[in-house]
């Protein structure tokens, strides 16, 4: 005797009605057939793409200000973590600029300190002269970012 013919058409459209997290509990547990207008519960959620790279407005031939010589200690540097950049000052007067993501995995540096840009996350150090390696395991030098040094703006190119 099987007697599994279920009308549960309306139990789904009471389901459909609520949220279908509390739902799951009282319809699909063990259903064995194919109902045809089973459960898609795939939502997929609106805004979760990254987007890295946004060149929308003003990115070409102009650049942005980044900051004032002011901010930019003599013989360190301030990493400019919403920019992806840091800016560094060897020496008075002389501004050098970097890809504050490490070359190692990609982690944002986020500290000079002693000559060094610092990364957080395995112990990287780059020069604030050229970006070298000074220290850990990134492979490779920070790559130079052009700023353009006008009066006391600093400007990202
Ligand atoms: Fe910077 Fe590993 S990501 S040291």
């Amino acid at each position: 005797m099987t007697s599994r013919t279920t009308p549960r058409r309306t139990v789904l459209l009471a389901a459909a009605a609520l949220t279908t997290a509390t739902a799951a509990t009282t319809t699909g547990c063990g259903s064995d057939d194919d109902g045809g207008d089973g459960g898609t519960e795939s939502s997929a959620p609106p805004s979760a793409e990254p987007t890295a790279t946004a060149p929308s407005a003003s990115g070409t031939a102009g650049g942005t200000p980044l900051a004032s010589t002011s901010e930019i200690p003599v013989g360190g540097g301030t990493v400019f973590a919403e920019r992806k950049v840091v800016v560094t000052q060897p020496t008075k007067g002389e501004f050098k600029a970097f890809s504050a993501i490490c070359t190692h995995q990609g982690c944002t540096v986020n500290k000079v300190a002693d000559g060094t840009i610092d990364c957080p996350c395995h112990g990287s150090r780059f020069a604030i002269t050229d970006g070298a390696v000074k220290a850990g395991p990134a492979p490779r030098p920070l790559p130079a970012e052009e700023i353009t040094v006008s009066g006391e703006t600093i400007t990202l190119a």
